[in-house]
């Protein structure tokens, strides 16, 4: 068995993280969450250790941490507006909790560390598709501490050897994510309460969308490579706002869905997705869930909630 500790395992990611890995197998997990979004009763059909804790306490850190050979770092300040209306709170969990998780991995010599970062946040107004070379020029604080721990990612390989991987989010979907503000949850939480959906702009706005069940396997396979450094997980390819509302309308057999358009929110980047050869060339990272089929797969998990 492999000793793995997840940050911010309650959450949408942390849980079909450890469903999955349960369901592989040879993984022992701790969870280490502080509740503020996530829940620790959705990890109980995986029978994991579970520390309630804040990954800026070094107390709870060190009981988490001790025996470990892998962690997934995923606890995190995620929203970008909260970190616009608060950026120091942002940067306390993002940036200096990263940094007390690493420093905790120093301190016990654990030989691996993969964290959750993001794409679009980091990169910023870039032609498309977004990829690992590009200058990094945040828009938002989150983008930006992000970005700090990425940095210090790479000085912890750099100086103390720990082999640290920092994975790039897209937009990730998926069930167990009835408490995101993410646009997929939010269209079907609207499309449940029979509310309008409301569209900002055109509807021609593109993003990456990766269903979770990829993503998951993604971290699995990263977290059993060597590679250190930095890589995008996403589906490679572009979906606008227009096409994700018609293979919703058609997954929730509707063709009258109540869409409003309105003006175009400032500072929102028109499109962005990104390219994942480096992941795929590295660990083997094969997206392969079509969009319909992980939205089919994510509304039933919505209706039957
Ligand atoms: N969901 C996405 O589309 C997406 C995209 C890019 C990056 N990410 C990153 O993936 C990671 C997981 O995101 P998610 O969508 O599962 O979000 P989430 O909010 O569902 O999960 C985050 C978890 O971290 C916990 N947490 C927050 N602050 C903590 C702290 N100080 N100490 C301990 N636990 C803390 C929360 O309680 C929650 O359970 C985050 O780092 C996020 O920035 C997510």
């Amino acid at each position: 068995m492999k000793n793995v500790l997840i940050t911010g395992g309650a959450g949408f990611i942390g849980v079909n993280l450890t469903a999955h890995l349960a369901a592989h197998g040879g993984y022992a997990i701790t969870v280490l969450d502080n509740e503020s979004m996530g829940d620790r009763r959705h990890l109980e059909p995986f029978g994991v250790r579970f520390i309630h804790g804040d990954i800026c306490d070094d107390a709870a850190l060190a009981a988490a941490l001790d025996g470990q050979e892998v962690v997934v770092h995923l606890a995190a300040d995620t929203r970008v507006m909260d970190s616009i209306d608060n950026p120091v709170f942002n940067f306390e969990v993002n940036a200096v909790g990263s940094l007390k998780v690493l420093e905790a991995c120093r301190k016990r010599n654990t030989p691996r560390m993969i964290a959750a970062s993001t794409g679009g946040a980091i990169i910023g107004e870039a032609e498309p598709p977004v990829h690992e070379d590009m200058v990094a020029r945040p828009l938002a604080p989150y983008g930006a501490s992000k970005l700090a721990m990425e940095g210090y990612m790479s000085a912890y390989t750099g100086a103390y050897g720990i082999g640290c991987c920092a994975l790039r989010f897209s937009n990730i979907y998926g069930p167990r994510s009835f408490h995101k503000g993410s646009v997929v949850a939010h269209f079907f939480k609207q499309i449940l309460a029979g509310k309008e959906l409301i569209v900002y702009g055109d509807g021609s706005q593109a993003r990456d969308f990766l269903y979770i069940e990829d993503l998951v396997d993604g971290v699995r396979r990263a977290m059993e490579s060597t590679a250190v450094g930095v890589y995008q997980l996403g589906s490679g390819y572009p979906t606008t706002v227009n096409e994700l509302l018609g293979v919703m309308g058609s997954v929730v057999g509707r063709t009258d869905l109540p869409i409003k358009f309105e003006g175009f929110r400032a500072g929102e980047i028109h499109r962005t997705w990104c390219e994942i050869s480096r992941a795929r060339a590295a660990f083997g990272f094969d997206p392969a869930t079509s969009l319909s089929d992980g939205l089919e797969r994510t509304w039933a998990w919505f209706n039957a909630r």
